[in-house]
């Protein structure tokens, strides 16, 4: 399992906007993803990462390094409708530099707790796509159970085949 203690996630806020940019606005991070996002589209993602905890929909943190101290990372929870049900989705997204550590699982099992502490919805989806395999990998490490895999438009007009994986928050052993 990943080691929480290894990193600490804290929420997105105001000044946070350049660790999106190397996140989703770089190439190579965004390859599985539709490419990277423009300026305007940063900015407002900024904006929505800033108000979600607000808004009561979701929370989105940021992955701090506990060796460097350095905001490395992304990673959080969002509702969306599944299955005619309100679910939450998650995802993550980790530097380049920082990459092979176990920090994106690490920072997910952080946000699994938080999840799970708050005890609003019982399922929690992930959707990587089948072509990234680190995504997979902490889908399955952290107990998601793989549903399906099923053609997505990520971003709108860009098809890419995922995987379904599901957690059950609600689930005690
Ligand atoms: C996906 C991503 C977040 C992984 O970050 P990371 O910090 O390197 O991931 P970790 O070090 O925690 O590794 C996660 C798991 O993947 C495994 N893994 C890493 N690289 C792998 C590879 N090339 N092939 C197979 N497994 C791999 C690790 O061994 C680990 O497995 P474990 O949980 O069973 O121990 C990072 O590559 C990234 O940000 N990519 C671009 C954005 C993206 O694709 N986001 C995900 C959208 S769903």
């Amino acid at each position: 399992m990943p080691d929480r203690n290894a990193v600490r996630i804290e929420s997105w806020a105001a000044g946070d906007l350049p660790l999106l940019e190397l996140l989703l606005g770089d190439p190579a991070m965004m390859e599985h993803l539709g490419g990277p996002e423009s300026r305007d589209q940063l900015v407002e993602r900024q904006q929505r990462y800033e108000q979600i905890g607000d808004l009561g929909t979701g929370r989105m943190f940021k992955i701090i390094d506990e060796a460097s101290g350095e905001a490395v990372g992304s990673v959080g929870y969002w509702d969306r409708e599944w299955g005619g049900e309100t679910v939450y989705e998650t995802g993550w997204s980790v530097i380049p530099a920082f990459q092979g550590r176990g920090i994106a699982g690490a920072g997910t099992a952080l946000v699994i707790d938080a999840a799970r502490a708050e005890g609003t919805h019982r399922f929690m989806y992930a959707y990587p796509s089948v072509d990234n395999p680190p995504s997979n990998a902490i889908c399955r490490t952290l107990g998601f159970t793989l549903l399906e895999a099923r053609v997505f438009e990520y971003p709108p007009g860009h098809p890419m085949q995922c995987n379904v994986w599901r957690l059950d928050l609600f689930a005690t052993d």
